[in-house]
C-alpha cells in the first residue's frame, strides 16, 4: 500500500493513519501535562521500547509488576495514539509516564506550562534507518520499505513516519528550559547499562541501592527483554507485525548499519548529514 493509503499528513509530517485517527490528535492536542509527569520522546527505533522498560522499573524501585503485567503501550503510552485516550491518563496518579515520537514544536500548549521531565533517547541514524527498513518490512501500518536505495531517499528526506531524523533531533535539541531534558544516547544505553541506569534515576530524583541498579540493567539486557512478552510485541497479531519476517527486537547492537548499507550509500548517509548538522553543536556519541 501507498502513503496515500496508509499514512495521514499531520502537521507537514506523515504519521500512521491506522494509530492517529482525527480524535487521538484531538487528544493529543488538549492533553493536560503535569510537572511531575514522566516523558520519554524519541525518534522511532531510537531505543523507546528499552526506555519504557527502564523508566518504569526505577520509578518502581525496582519492582516488576508493571513490566511483567503491562504491554509497554500500556505501562508508558504514547500520548499521539489512539489507544491514549482509552487509558484514562487523567485518573493515573502523579508520576505518570508517557511517551511521544513526536516533535518538540508539536508539543501541546500544557507541556510548555508544566515543564514536565524529558528523556531524549537519540540513536546514530544509519542504525535508526537500518532498523527502519526491517520494521517497515514486518509492520502492515507502514508503507513497505521497497529497494533499500529508494527506503534510503525517504529517509533522508523525511518521508517516513514521523517526519525527519534530522528536525525531529534538532527540535528537541533546541528546547527551552533544558534543565528538564535528559538527553541520552542509545550507544551509551549499550556501552553502560548499569551507569546509564544511575544517571536516568538520579535525573528522576530516584534514589536507588547498587543492587537494584544492578537488577534493573540485567532485566534491561537485549537477551532479557526479549523473553519479556509485555516488551516483545509478541501479543500483537502477525497481521499488524509479521515477526516472522523480523522480530521487533531484532539485533540490539551498535553498528548494524556496516552490514545494511553499501558504501557508496554509507558516504551519501555521511554527505547529507554533514550538510543538514553543520550548525548543531551537541557532541555525539557516534561522531
Ligand atoms: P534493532 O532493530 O537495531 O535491533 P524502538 O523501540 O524505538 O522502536 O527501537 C527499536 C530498536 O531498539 C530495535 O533495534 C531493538 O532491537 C532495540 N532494542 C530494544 N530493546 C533493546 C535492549 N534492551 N537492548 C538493545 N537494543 C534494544
Amino acid at each position: 500500500m501507498t502513503e496515500a493509503e496508509l499514512y495521514t499528513v499531520y502537521k507537514g509530517i506523515y504519521v500512521p493513519a491506522h494509530l492517529h485517527t482525527p480524535q487521538s490528535l484531538k487528544y493529543f492536542e488538549e492533553f493536560s501535562f503535569r510537572p511531575d509527569d514522566i516523558l520519554i520522546t524519541t525518534y522511532p527505533k531510537s531505543g523507546t521500547t528499552w526506555m519504557q522498560e527502564i523508566v518504569p522499573l526505577i520509578m518502581s524501585g525496582g519492582d516488576p509488576a508493571s513490566v511483567e503485567s503491562l504491554c509497554n503501550w500500556d505501562r508508558v503510552p504514547w500520548l499521539e495514539e489512539t489507544r491514549a485516550s482509552e487509558l484514562n491518563l487523567e485518573d493515573r496518579p502523579s508520576p505518570r509516564l508517557l511517551t511521544t515520537h513526536f516533535h518538540y514544536s508539536m508539543m501541546p500548549p500544557s507541556f510548555f506550562e508544566a515543564k514536565p521531565r524529558v528523556i531524549y533517547v537519540m540513536r546514530n541514524p544509519k542504525d535508526v534507518f537500518t532498523s527502519a527498513f526491517h520494521y517497515y518490512g514486518m509492520a502492515s501500518h507502514l508503507v513497505n520499505p521497497g529497494h533499500q536505495s529508494e527506503f534510503l531517499q525517504k529517509f533522508l528526506n523525511g518521508k517516513g513516519v514521523y517526519g525527519s531524523w534530522f528536525d525531529h533531533l534538532k527540535s528537541w535539541l533546541n528546547a527551552e528550559h533544558k534543565e528538564h531534558i535528559m538527553y541520552i544516547s542509545y550507544e551509551e544505553l549499550k556501552m553502560d547499562l548499569k551507569d546509564s541506569v544511575a544517571r536516568i534515576s538520579q535525573f528522576l530524583e530516584k534514589s536507588l541501592d547498587a543492587e537494584v541498579i544492578d537488577k534493573i540493567a540485567d532485566r534491561c539486557l537485549f537477551k532479557n527483554m526479549k523473553q519479556n512478552n509485555m516488551s516483545n510485541y509478541s501479543t500483537v497479531p502477525r497481521e499488524f507485525m509479521d515477526q516472522t519476517k523480523s522480530e521487533f527486537l531484532r539485533k540490539g547492537i551498535i553498528g548494524d548499519w556496516k552490514n545494511q548499507l553499501t558504501v557508496a550509500e554509507a558516504e551519501h548517509f555521511d554527505a547529507v548529514y554533514k550538510d543538514k548538522m553543520k550548525n548543531v553543536k551537541y557532541k555525539f556519541v557516534w561522531d
